[in-house]
């Protein structure tokens, strides 16, 4: 008797049934959502991912300053097509350290998370500077400007002291080296002890194949060839996700 009379209650009132209502869906809400930001497990470490390094931040600021993510996505699904084109499907804890991430929404042109290694730096000279060369039928811009800019690195320590602030693992002798590093990275014959040790799997070369300016292009071709080189999947080899 009382049940009903209190549930007709609750729905001849329009505020207290709206009232009530959000308190359900709100304590819904908090046990689905609070136990992501408690649990540890909800972003997986994976071995070998680190921070990216200063050149390949540069890099990668170019790429969004281009807005190469209006063509490109760089997260790989986990479905076979995707699997087999591109590689192994990318993992929460790869993005980990993007702030902003670059997941992507479009594709004009392919995945890019794990482009690393997979074209010599000659083949991204040619084709960043025209697609066309070396991709005929290809609906790329070409960006022949990178190789010609100087890259201004000016401001990559405060790069680094943003991010740390965002969470990401830098700390004091990162940004302390961030300048030196970024030019050991792109100079050859450099002392790369120390970039090797805080970055490590960086690779260290010319990229763009002028040893005389470190230019944008030198930045962006470290970033596009340390993309998705991080993880070791062989480690992984039994986690099969195609049963
Ligand atoms: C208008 C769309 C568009 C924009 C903008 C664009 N791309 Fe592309 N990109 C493509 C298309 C289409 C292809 C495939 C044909 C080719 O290889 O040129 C491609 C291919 C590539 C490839 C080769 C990928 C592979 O696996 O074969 C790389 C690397 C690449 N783009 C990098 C970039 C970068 C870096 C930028 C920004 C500076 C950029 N793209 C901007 C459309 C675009």
């Amino acid at each position: 008797m009382f049940k009903k009379f209190s549930h007709e209650k609750i729905e001849k009132n329009s505020i207290l049934l709206l009232i009530l209502t959000l308190i359900t869906v709100a304590i819904g809400g908090l046990v689905e959502i609070v136990p992501t930001f408690l649990i540890k497990s909800t972003i997986e470490d994976v071995k070998g991912v680190r921070p990216y390094s200063p050149l390949e931040l540069a890099g990668r600021n170019i790429y969004i300053r281009e807005g190469c993510y209006n063509c490109h996505s760089q997260m790989i699904r986990s479905l076979r097509s995707e699997v087999e084109r591109y590689g192994h499907y990318s993992l929460a804890a790869e993005s980990k350290y993007d702030h902003p991430f670059q997941w992507g929404s479009k594709r004009t042109g392919p995945d890019l998370a794990r482009v690393g290694g997979k074209y010599s730096d000659e083949w991204h000279r040619l084709h960043m500077a025209d697609p066309r060369a070396v991709v005929p039928e290809s609906v790329m811009p070409g960006y022949p400007f990178l190789e010609r800019r100087p890259l201004d690195y000016r401001n990559i320590e405060s790069g680094l002291r943003a991010l740390a602030r965002a969470g990401v693992p830098y700390d004091d002798e990162h940004i302390a080296n961030a300048r030196a590093d970024l030019e050991a990275q792109a100079t050859p014959d450099a002392d790369i002890d120390g970039l090797m040790q805080r970055y490590p799997k960086a690779q260290a070369r010319d990229f763009d194949g002028n040893p005389k300016m470190i230019s944008e292009l030198d930045a962006l071709i470290a970033y596009l060839q340390m993309l998705g080189t991080l993880v070791d999947f062989s480690a992984y080899e039994n986690a099969d996700f195609r049963q």
